[in-house]
């Protein structure tokens, strides 16, 4: 019988998660029962969403259970089936989660063609993260030529995509990242016109001189201080995508609005729309991502960068390092070979 291994949630997270949150597990490779198939993984995508799964407050979706396995888009090789949609030797997306290995009766499954893409883009540019990208620009952002579009977590999975689309559209892409090396490479390998660094102590002002026009779509990736250099510099009937808040995913306890008054008068006065979405409220443009974002992929007009860490108990520190940037592009975890 050969070994699996499994991550599963320890105990609830107060503030930063611990790798003590985790705890590792070691089982049998199960065998496939009737209309079932067993997966083996390949890649592990980590994403900011993973954080509020490890807690149990109110939230869209349902947290992990204390012992339960960590949630997570996978990349799985079919190893076995007694499902006839599925042969072995199929790559497959899957929900696997934090396990190298997995059963499942098929459900949520999704082939990958290996041939069009390297396979891990299926959980990055190709996936999730390419299709938050999409939809919160295209649907919400709705940039126009010549309009600015700023994006902050600009080097990472969803952000490097928004500002590429806003260029293919004609807009004007300003990204903010952590580091002199993520802004340059948002600047110089990505094509936006320019990138401010939000650790830098004048983020405000710089954002101004790189904004001189004002700003007409704000992708909301991160909340905190960077909002609040944004804020001011929204012009009238801006739209903002809220998709993430990753500057306050380790926070205990919600903060006091202490600004909401002006906030608010902003969003009337100005006519500003602010609105908040998950990518699965707008499942019905996945044919139009299918269509556009492999094509520009290809064409070199969205380009991507993945972060790699090797084998699963990786996986504890990646996503503690992913909530405060240690990540340079997507995060994925190599749980194992390509070919077995
Ligand atoms: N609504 C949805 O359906 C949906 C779907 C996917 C993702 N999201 C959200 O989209 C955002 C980006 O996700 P991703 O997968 O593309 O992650 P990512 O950008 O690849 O990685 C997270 C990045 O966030 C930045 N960050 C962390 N703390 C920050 C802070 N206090 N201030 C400023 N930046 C900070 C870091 O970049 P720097 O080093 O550049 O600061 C870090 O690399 C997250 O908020 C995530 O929750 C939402």
């Amino acid at each position: 019988m050969t070994q699996a291994k499994r991550i599963v949630l320890a105990s609830r997270p107060a503030g930063e998660p611990k790798l003590s949150d985790f705890r590792t597990e070691q089982y049998q490779v199960p065998t496939p029962g009737e209309g079932q198939v067993l997966l083996r993984t390949i890649w592990l995508s980590l994403d900011p969403y993973m954080r509020g799964r490890m807690s149990d407050g109110p939230s869209y979706a349902q947290p992990v259970p204390i012992g339960g396995v960590m949630e997570g888009g996978t990349v799985s090789e079919v190893m076995a089936s007694n499902n006839t949609a599925f042969a072995k030797g199929d790559i497959v997306l899957s929900r696997a989660g934090w396990q190298t290995h997995a059963l499942s009766d098929g459900s949520g499954l999704r082939k990958i063609d290996s041939k069009l893409a390297p396979i891990s883009t299926a959980v990055g540019v190709l996936g999730m993260p390419g299709m938050t990208a999409y939809t919160g620009l295209l649907e919400i952002g709705k940039p126009k030529p010549g309009e600015t579009v700023v994006v902050a977590a600009a080097s990472g999975a969803v952000g490097s995509a928004v500002g590429q689309i806003a260029k293919i559209k004609g807009a004007r892409a300003v990204g903010i990242a952590g580091g002199k090396d993520k802004c340059d490479y948002v600047k110089r390998e990505l094509g936006f016109d320019d990138c401010i660094d939000h650790r830098d102590r004048d983020l405000a002002a710089g954002l101004k001189d790189a904004c001189p026009k004002g700003i007409d779509v704000y992708f909301e990736n991160v909340g905190g201080a960077v909002f609040e250099a944004v804020f001011p510099l929204l012009n009238t009937f801006a739209r903002v995508p809220v998709c993430g808040l990753i500057a306050h995913y380790n926070e205990t306890e919600a903060k006091p609005p202490k600004w909401a008054a002006s906030l608010m008068r902003a969003i009337l006065t100005k006519r500003l729309t602010f609105r908040g979405f998950i990518v699965g409220d707008f499942a019905a443009r996945h044919g139009d991502f299918l269509r556009d974002m492999p094509q520009w992929v290809r064409e070199g007009k969205v380009k991507y960068k993945e972060f790699v860490t090797e084998g699963l108990d990786s996986a504890p520190q990646a996503l503690i390092g992913l909530l405060k940037g240690t990540n340079f592009g997507k995060q994925l975890v190599r749980v194992g070979p390509e070919k077995a």
